[in-house]
Formats: structure tokens, C-alpha cells, sequence
């Protein structure tokens, strides 16, 4: 490599300026890469982040301002343009297709005509071959589906790295990654960088920003507002700029005591997971830790009713005496789900933010009825209230909105849901990842009602991938290891590394 051309930013973008409507996405943004350095872009949710990466990455076009690579001016009208600049990207959602093998999936989209021959014995040595390269020890024959979800976002990153980019970006990728994952992913990564690979890399997890990136921007509406090295700085500091204020440690135990049981579990099997006994009382939060794929999402969408047929066992759930057989069932017992992958389980991409927030509240018969869906309209507006949501109105489509901003519409059902349609139990609230690519401001809102929803008697079973989660939140965890529920830990027994023990 020239030595000026190691000094010369690998890419640089001057001026960058979006707008959507009246929406200013982004507002005179410069940014440079430098080759062989992991930098970490931050910002609140709806701060900017995806809309940089999609315009770096040939994916949308910029209003305002130019791109360089390697010092050179460039426009990309697509992301083939950007590839073939050396510019790739593994978005937030993978794009692993699990009925295929990992080899397949590595290879799958590369070239269009070779799709025929996908099973050719050669496109699997190309997989080997690369896989070799990176240092990937995953069996490439095995179907994605069968393996865990660290697996599939490292294959997902493979096959952005199957063009030889010399820019990787990485759009929230521990998002959904429990610790022990986000390190083996970490330890590639930084393998990566020491080849020279510059690495643009988006988390609302600070900590692992600061053991594993060199550099932090950060930005604001829009604006970038911080730009420098991480060891010139701290969390605390960096949470300020992007939130405009500290996030203190806050105390989320409880402060009440526990009632009535209104979940016991007994002998129950769920799929491949057994679950000798499982209580949770009323005003209680109890967490389910387990490695991703365990059975913790089965385990939850079995009680919401969303796996009719899966369970069996002596079950007492919120007055019913059995699994839900349907979510119907399970919602006029006051049992409800926030499930996990908001875009598939959980919105309806192409409605509206308001329309997403009211469906779930009108049922059936009462759809067309006025008073209904006029109560249900001022829910709705009330919660994007309530949890800030950032959209540019109701009838904003929920497909525009941020990651962040989805979340919390997802989480918002419920509360609309709840407020409108009460039922005669205390609800069961069933929390599945309920704070994914939330920003650390937002999620303090969530865990503050959260909390609220126990204190009013509400039961609660959260899992979830960010273990510090769970240690904050829960007054009980249980830990799934081996295809079973372990006995429930107490706070006094709490720590990330008892927890990681526990479930290996
Ligand atoms: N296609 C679009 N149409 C309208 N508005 C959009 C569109 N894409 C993004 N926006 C808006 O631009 C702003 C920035 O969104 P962006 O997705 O870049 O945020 P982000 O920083 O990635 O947030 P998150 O942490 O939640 O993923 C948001 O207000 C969003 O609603
Ligand atoms: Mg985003």
C-alpha cells in the first residue's frame, strides 16, 4: 500500500444532508473511516444511524454532500455500485434463508446464474474456501436453521465479506446476541481489523463500544455532535450526547410484596425443554435466561397461546388450567405477548403507526364500532406520547420508522390493548427480547413501566439476550440449561457471570 494512501480516510463523507418529508434525517454530517479501525456510530433511536449506512452503502440516495473512497469522489446509484467500491454491509435483520445450509447461504445472491447449480460441489469449496480464509469454524453443511442465532449472524457477516470489501459496516449486530456470542463475534471482528479492514459498527450497547472500538461518533437529530477517540471518553459521557442527559443506575427491585401465585408450571414440556416447576407471582418479575435457542421463546409464545398443541403438563396460568389453545384465549385471560423479531411476529409493516397500535385493541365484531375505535385512536396517540416514539405523525407507516421506534410501537400494543379491553385478572405480561435495539434512554421508560405494571399486581416473564437486563429488572431468574428450567435464582445469588454459568 502507498503510504499516503494509508493516511488518506478510506471512505469520507462530507456535508451529508437527508430529508423524508418534513423529517430531517440527517444534517450536515462528515465522516471519515480510516483503514484497519473499528468505529462505533451511536445515537437515540431515530438519531440518524441506518438512513448514514444506507446512503454510504449505495442503498439511498444523499439530498446534500459527497462520498470519497480512497480520496476519489464517488455516487452510488445502487448497492452493486457500492460493492464494487470495496463498500459492503450485513444489516440489522440477517439474511440467512434457514431452510438452506450455511455453505448455501454464503454463496446464495453472489451471482444470479450460478443460482442453478447452488448444490454444485464447487460453490460449496467457495464457502470452504472463504470460511477458511476468515477462520469461520461453523459446519457449513448444515442447515441454518439448526444452528444457533451467533452462528447465523457470523454467516451473514461471511457473506458480506465474499466480495472483499475493504469497508465492512455493521448495522446494530449484537442487537439480538447474548454476551458470550457478542464476544466470539468480537474476537472475529477485531481478527478482521488487524488485516486492514476498516469496520463501521452500530450498538446501543456502550459497554462493548468502549472494550472494542477505537473510535466513537455520535449523533443527535440528525447532527453529529461528538466525533473522537474512546479512550478520551466515557460512557457516562457519551450517553449525555446522545440522550441529552445521564441515565442514573436507577433502583428497578421491588418494592412490594409478592401475591397470589398466578403462574405455576409443573412438569410442563415445552417442545425439548422441560420445565419441572415455574412460579411467578402476582407484583413479581421473573426472568428465563438461556443461550439464544434454548426454548425460551417457545416456552413464552407456548403461554401466550401462540404454540397450541406444544405443551403439555400440569399448568395453572392467570385462571386457566391449561396452555392457551389460541391467543384469543389467552388475551381474555389477561395474558399477553410482546414477541421477539418485532417486522414478522409482531407489526404489520405496511400500516400505520396508529393502526398498528390499535389492532390487537378491536376485536372482531366491534371493528366498525365508533365509540371502540374512537377510544382506542386516543390510546393510541397517548402512548406514542408516552414513550416518545419518533414519528412525524399516527398516520406515519410503522415501516418508516427507525428499529427503536418500531420496538416501542410493538411494546405500545399491549399498553393500548391493556387500557381498552381490561380483563378480569391481573394481566400476565409474556416479554420476549421487549427492549431490541432500544436506545439506553428509551429503555429506562420501558423498565420505569415495567415496574409500574408489578407494583399494580401485574405478574411478569421477561427473557431476554442482554442478561444486565434481566439482573436489573427481575426479582426471580430462572436459567435453562441442558434442555431444562433450572430452579429460580433470588436477587441475593444475582450476577452476569453466575448467569452465563448457569446456561452453558
Ligand atoms: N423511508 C423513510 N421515510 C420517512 N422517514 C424515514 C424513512 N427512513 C427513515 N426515516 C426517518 O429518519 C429518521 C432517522 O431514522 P434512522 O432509521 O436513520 O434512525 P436510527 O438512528 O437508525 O435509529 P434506531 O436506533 O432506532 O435504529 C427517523 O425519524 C425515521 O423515522
Ligand atoms: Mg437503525
Amino acid at each position: 500500500m502507498d503510504a499516503h494512501l494509508a493516511k488518506e480516510p478510506r471512505l469520507s463523507a462530507r456535508a451529508i444532508g437527508k430529508t423524508f418529508g418534513g423529517t430531517v434525517a440527517l444534517k450536515d454530517v462528515d465522516l471519515d473511516i480510516m483503514r484497519g479501525e473499528m468505529l462505533a456510530l451511536v445515537g437515540a433511536n431515530g438519531a440518524g444511524k441506518s438512513t448514514l449506512v444506507k446512503i454510504i452503502c449505495g442503498a439511498q440516495r444523499t439530498d446534500e454532500g459527497e462520498i470519497r473512497v480512497d480520496g476519489r469522489p464517488v455516487t452510488f446509484a445502487t448497492v452493486g455500485d457500492a460493492l464494487a467500491a470495496g463498500i459492503a454491509v450485513a444489516h440489522q435483520q440477517v439474511a440467512i434463508i434457514p431452510t438452506l445450509t450455511a455453505a448455501e447461504n454464503i454463496m446464495l445472491g453472489q451471482e444470479p446464474r450460478r443460482f442453478g447449480l447452488i448444490r454444485d460441489r464447487r460453490l460449496v469449496a467457495e464457502a470452504r474456501a472463504l470460511a477458511q480464509r476468515f477462520g469461520v469454524d461453523i459446519p457449513l453443511e448444515r442447515e441454518c436453521g439448526d444452528l444457533g442465532i451467533g452462528e447465523n449472524k457470523i454467516l451473514d457477516i461471511l457473506k458480506a465479506l465474499k466480495s472483499d470489501p475493504s469497508l465492512l459496516i455493521l448495522d446494530e449486530p449484537t442487537a439480538s446476541l447474548t454476551l458470550n456470542e457478542s464476544r466470539k463475534l468480537f474476537g472475529f471482528l477485531r481478527d478482521l481489523k488487524a488485516k486492514g479492514l476498516a469496520i463501521l459498527f452500530i450498538s446501543h450497547h456502550i459497554n462493548e463500544i468502549f472494550e472494542n472500538c477505537d473510535r466513537v461518533v455520535v449523533l443527535k437529530d440528525g447532527i453529529k455532535v461528538h466525533d473522537g477517540a474512546v479512550r478520551e471518553t466515557n460512557p457516562d459521557a457519551v450517553i449525555r450526547q446522545m440522550v441529552g442527559r445521564t441515565i442514573e443506575d436507577e433502583d428497578w427491585t421491588s418494592h412490594a410484596t409478592p401475591g397470589a401465585i398466578a403462574v405455576h408450571l409443573a412438569d410442563v414440556t415445552v417442545g425439548a425443554l422441560q420445565v419441572p416447576d415455574l412460579t411467578v407471582h402476582r407484583g413479581e418479575i421473573v426472568g428465563v435466561a438461556g443461550v439464544l435457542g434454548a426454548g425460551q421463546t417457545d416456552l413464552i409464545e407456548a403461554m401466550a397461546g401462540g404454540r397450541p398443541g406444544l405443551g403439555r403438563g400440569v399448568v395453572a396460568l392467570n385462571g386457566l388450567d391449561h396452555l392457551p389453545r389460541s391467543v384469543e384465549e389467552a388475551t381474555a385471560r389477561g395474558i399477553y405477548l410482546i414477541a421477539d423479531n418485532r417486522l414478522k411476529k409482531a407489526l404489520f409493516p405496511g400500516l400505520s403507526v396508529e393502526e398498528n397500535l390499535m389492532t390487537g385493541s378491536l376485536d372482531q365484531t366491534s371493528r366498525l364500532g365508533f365509540m371502540r375505535q374512537g377510544k382506542a385512536l386516543a390510546a393510541a396517540r397517548d402512548v406514542i406520547g408516552r414513550l416518545s416514539v419518533k414519528c412525524s405523525g399516527p398516520a406515519q407507516e410503522v415501516l418508516q420508522l427507525s428499529g427503536g421506534n418500531q420496538q416501542k410501537v410493538a411494546f405500545g400494543r399491549w399498553l393500548v390493548r391493556m387500557a381498552h379491553d381490561p380483563a378480569a385478572m391481573p394481566p400476565l405480561l409474556l416479554l420476549d427480547n421487549p427492549t431490541e435495539g432500544v436506545d439506553v434512554g428509551s429503555k429506562a421508560e420501558l423498565y420505569a413501566l415495567i415496574r409500574g405494571f408489578a407494583e399494580q399486581g401485574a405478574s411478569v416473564i421477561i427473557t431476554s439476550a442482554e442478561f444486565g437486563e434481566m439482573l436489573k429488572l427481575c426479582d426471580r431468574i430462572y436459567c435453562i440449561a441442558d434442555d431444562k428450567l433450572g430452579t429460580g435464582l433470588g436477587r441475593s445469588d444475582f450476577s452476569e457471570e453466575r448467569l452465563l454459568l448457569e446456561v452453558n
